[in-house]
């Protein structure tokens, strides 16, 4: 079920580059600019890393991929980004409770599935007691049935399961924009780490 992913950019077979931030991140971001420092896990080309950088916090992208970690850094310093070549599950002592915000997009799908309650572990480990989680779930890709490759889908009752002993869930909504062909397939959740 693992996904090679540093091949999957070496060999342009990186159809979630979409070019730019998710539309309804960069909405949100309009009237809600994140502060403090922001941990993007698995950022890829780190567009949404620089629309936060943009709104003005001090944002970190973290990539298991080498060639997506040099994809971002090819783009000017839009703010206070920088990118790491880091796995998630191995973090460095200096990543735990370093951060405010956690934004979620296409990291969480792409993992697999029994890792979750790692990905769980490891974001609660990196917030700071009281800081936030928004995530962007991808609840019902359109796969072929029975297909063994990201991205996995994930429905709310997991959710529920996963992040409610270490997080309280503030609001969840559907995204009135997104990215064509994800149109109702996704639900952003905002979550606050438990003290
Ligand atoms: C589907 S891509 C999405 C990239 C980015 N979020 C976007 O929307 O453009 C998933 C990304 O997660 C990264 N990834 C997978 N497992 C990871 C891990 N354990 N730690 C850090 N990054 C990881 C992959 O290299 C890939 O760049």
């Amino acid at each position: 079920m693992s996904c090679d992913w540093e091949l999957r950019y070496q060999t342009g077979d990186s159809p979630w580059d979409k070019g730019g931030p998710h539309p309804e991140l960069a909405d949100y971001l309009k009237t809600h600019p994140l502060s403090g420092r922001v941990l993007v896990p698995g950022c890829g080309p780190g567009h949404d890393v620089r629309a936060i950088a943009a709104s003005g916090a001090e944002v970190v992208g973290i990539d298991i991929a080498p060639s997506a970690i040099e994809l971002s850094r090819k783009h000017p310093a839009v703010g206070r980004e920088r990118y790491e070549l880091a796995d998630l599950f191995a973090l460095p002592a200096s990543h735990e409770a370093a951060y405010d915000w956690v934004w979620e997009h296409t990291c969480f799908c792409a993992i697999d599935p029994g890792l979750r309650g790692n990905y769980a572990k490891a974001i609660a480990s990196v917030l700071k007691p009281g800081g936030h989680f928004l995530a962007m779930f991808y609840l019902n890709p359109d796969r072929e049935p029975g297909s063994n490759e990201p991205p996995f889908g994930v429905s709310e009752s997991e959710l529920d399961a996963l992040f409610g002993a270490s997080f309280e869930l503030l609001e969840h909504w559907v995204p009135s924009r997104t990215h064509p062909g994800r149109e109702g397939r996704e639900q952003l959740r905002l979550y606050r780490k438990r003290a």
